[in-house]
């Protein structure tokens, strides 16, 4: 059975979609496609239906990984539908946590940042009305995460 992971922002155009496409790039490469099933969503609303931000496209491009996808909302529904629900900043954390009323959920959400091995950062910063280098500076962060997490989730239990 594969272990089913979503990746949550405020928009779903800029971080989440890229955590997803770079977790999907790290699977392909160790070999792990039947292992993991990965998708993103945004707190808001704002941008549904929109592919990922062009500058953000550009950005993971630098590193060989191609964004795809459609931005959609955050659901109650996906507390049922994932094992692991990975949240960029306190701000979608928190947001995430008030739509699970029973705190039946709360295990599953974690914050992306408590995966990373070599940035200190706490949360991914949102690059939407930043310069380019915010951009790339999410790429990098989010490998370090996504590397952590795959070494750190995938080689010991698979649920939270
Ligand atoms: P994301 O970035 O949450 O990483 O997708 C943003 C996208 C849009 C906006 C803010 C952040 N916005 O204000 O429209």
């Amino acid at each position: 059975m594969s272990t089913r992971l979503l990746f949550v922002c405020l928009g779903n155009i800029c971080r989440s979609p890229s955590a997803e496409n770079i977790m999907n790039h790290l699977v392909q490469q160790r070999q792990l496609g039947d292992q993991v099933v990965c998708d993103s969503a945004g707190t808001a609303s704002y941008h549904v239906g929109s592919p990922p931000d062009r500058r953000m496209a550009a950005a993971a491009q630098d590193f060989g990984i191609t964004l795809t996808g459609q931005a959609r909302q955050f659901s109650p529904d996906d507390f049922d539908r994932f094992d692991w629900i990975l949240a960029m900043d306190r701000h979608n954390y928190r947001d995430i946590l008030a739509l699970d009323g029973a705190k039946a959920h709360s295990h599953k959400v974690k914050m992306m940042c408590d995966y990373c091995r070599t940035h200190p950062d706490q949360e991914v910063p949102d690059p939407y009305y930043g310069g380019p280098e915010g951009f790339t500076y999410v790429i990098e962060l989010l490998m370090d995460a996504c590397e952590g997490f795959l070494d750190q989730v995938m080689g010991n239990a698979t649920t939270p």
